[in-house]
């Protein structure tokens, strides 16, 4: 018997709900006080339950059009809903995403919560000291100085794609554009990060590292707008979370052979008493050592292993593709660049971009800083506040997720003339101090902007410069191109081209 003949079992499971009651009251009034105060940025009417996450038609062309529309009708902040329980704020200026980006505010884990199962705790998620410690370690491995060394990798896996493109122009035939940039553009990571050498541009073994990539891709960027799949263990019973727990399983496997391929290499070269080679990301992951003598564990390895390997093969894949495709409809840029490839290349027996090439190659900078201000491979990124903001004179409340949305913070029609226009004249010396820093952030700004940014342009200028150089580009005029959202973005039935060996013009 308890107290006043209730059971004690019943006067536990009374306090219990009292107390859930108590907590439940206590986190909806901060809800309500938190919704309150962000129904005063203005946004789009929501819809009951579903709030703003069924307006956005789909992930095309289309959706881009309604993206574009709604930065025009409010171009430096909007208010969102998520279903009825997630606000966030849009923002789509360089005034409203400067103080967020300068900030220490996190990586929110609504929409990097998702790639968790994927990419784990890497450089792309972590946050805090997890993360300081993590871009300390790896910075050394984008020193110029090895990024130089990188330059002979990316040439010689030019070699190959424009062996394979000769290939094609000699049967006359138009290739696809996005296939082939991705296996070269993965041939370059795994040897400049992991020192790993693969016949991946010759061979069709690694395809379904590439094809894992892309499904996980697509299905984040479909889970991101379904907020009712965000708990794992309720996408995990639908068919798409099997997919993509399936995806996962095997590119971590990928991951996990790189790893114990180049440990056993370690081993092997200080046996046989070989000074070891750890500059590259690998290397430096594998020795790397705390003050008390503690390496990184098997996870944490993988995590960044994981990471690199999307980060560094999959962004670069989406603008070199989307800069030849720009290159090849505007046929004036590229007689231009032609021939300012070739003023470079002048006297030399072989094609070889050389690391004083690349400072040379200003209009080629041009081109692609002007690519990927239209089709930026990273169209969104978040952020959440950890403490209260005022942005553009709105009370932004801690804890609340920040859409930093680069695709139309690159063409805000308040900050570019003629925006959807390609004009690579937009980035000629004589602009730049015209612009605002922040205006321009394909990959982005701050603490925490991309890290292969420099690792980024010499790739995507050595390898254009040397396909440029060989032939002349024609895009397929039967082939529609449209762009797709994803994680990184894509095109949806891909890009056809046909390359015409400059000696047969
Ligand atoms: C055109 C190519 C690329 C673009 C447009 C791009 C864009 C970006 C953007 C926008 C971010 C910020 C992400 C966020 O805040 O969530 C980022 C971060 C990052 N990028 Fe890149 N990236 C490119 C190439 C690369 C390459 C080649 C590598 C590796 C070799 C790389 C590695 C990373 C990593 C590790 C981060 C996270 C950095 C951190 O939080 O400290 N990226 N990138």
């Amino acid at each position: 018997m308890g107290v006043f003949g209730l059971s004690w079992t019943s006067v536990v499971l009374s306090i219990a709900a009292g107390y859930l009651l108590i907590v439940l009251i206590q986190r909806y009034l901060k809800f309500r006080r938190k919704a309150l105060i962000l129904c005063k940025i203005p946004g789009l009417k929501t819809e009951f339950l579903f709030g703003n996450s069924r307006q956005m038609p789909g992930l095309n062309e289309e959706a881009l059009k309604w993206m574009h529309d709604n930065c025009t009708e409010r171009p430096k902040i909007s208010s969102g809903w998520l279903g009825p329980f997630i606000p966030m704020v849009n923002i789509v200026h360089a005034d409203t995403i400067k103080d967020i980006l300068k900030s220490s505010a996190p990586k929110s884990r609504s929409l990097y919560g998702l790639v968790m199962s994927w990419l784990g705790e890497g450089l792309l998620v972590s946050n805090g000291e997890k993360w300081l410690r993590s871009r300390r370690l790896l910075t050394p491995a984008f020193h110029f100085d090895i990024l130089k060394s990188y330059l002979e990798v990316k040439n010689r896996a030019s070699d190959v794609l424009v062996g394979k493109i000769q290939a094609y122009a000699d049967k006359n035939q138009y290739f696809e554009v996005f296939e082939n940039t991705c296996m070269f553009s993965l041939d370059v990571i795994l040897q400049c990060a992991f020192s790993y050498k693969s016949d991946c541009q010759t061979s069709k073994t690694n395809q379904p590292y590439v094809q894992a990539v892309s499904e996980l891709n697509e299905l984040l960027a479909d889970r991101f707008f379904k907020f009712w799949l965000y708990p794992d263990f309720i996408y995990y019973l639908t068919s798409n979370g099997r997919r993509w727990k399936r995806a996962c399983d095997l590119v971590h496997k990928v991951a996990e052979n790189i790893i114990e391929e180049r440990k056993h290499t370690l081993v092997s070269d200080t046996k046989k008493g070989k000074e070891t080679k750890c500059k590259d990301f690998l290397g430096i992951l594998l020795t790397a050592r705390d003050e008390e003598g503690i390496g990184l564990s098997s996870a944490e390895i993988r995590n960044e292993v994981d990471t690199f390997l999307f980060e560094g093969h999959d962004t670069t894949t989406s603008g070199t593709s989307w800069t030849l495709y720009e290159i090849a409809r505007h046929p004036e840029v590229q007689s231009a660049l032609y021939k300012e490839i070739n003023e470079v290349l002048e006297g030399r027996d072989n094609d070889n971009i050389l690391w004083e090439d690349l400072p040379k190659l200003t209009y080629l900078t041009q081109v692609i800083k002007e690519s990927l201000r239209l089709n930026p491979p990273v169209t969104f990124i978040q952020r959440v506040t950890n403490e209260p903001m005022v942005i553009e004179g709105y009370e932004i409340p801690e804890g609340t997720n920040m859409n930093i949305v680069i695709i139309n913070i690159l063409s805000n029609p308040t900050m570019w003339e003629d925006p959807l226009t390609f004009k690579p004249e937009r980035f000629s010396p004589e602009h730049n101090d015209e612009r605002d820093p922040f205006s321009y952030v394909p990959f982005s700004a701050g603490p925490r902007n991309c890290i292969g940014q420099n690792f980024a342009m010499n790739e995507m200028k050595t390898v254009i410069a040397r396909i440029l150089h060989r032939f002349h580009l024609e895009l397929d005029p039967t082939h529609k191109v449209e762009r797709q959202l994803a994680a990184v973005l894509k095109s949806k039935d891909g890009i056809m081209m046909k390359a015409i060996p400059r000696e047969k013009l």
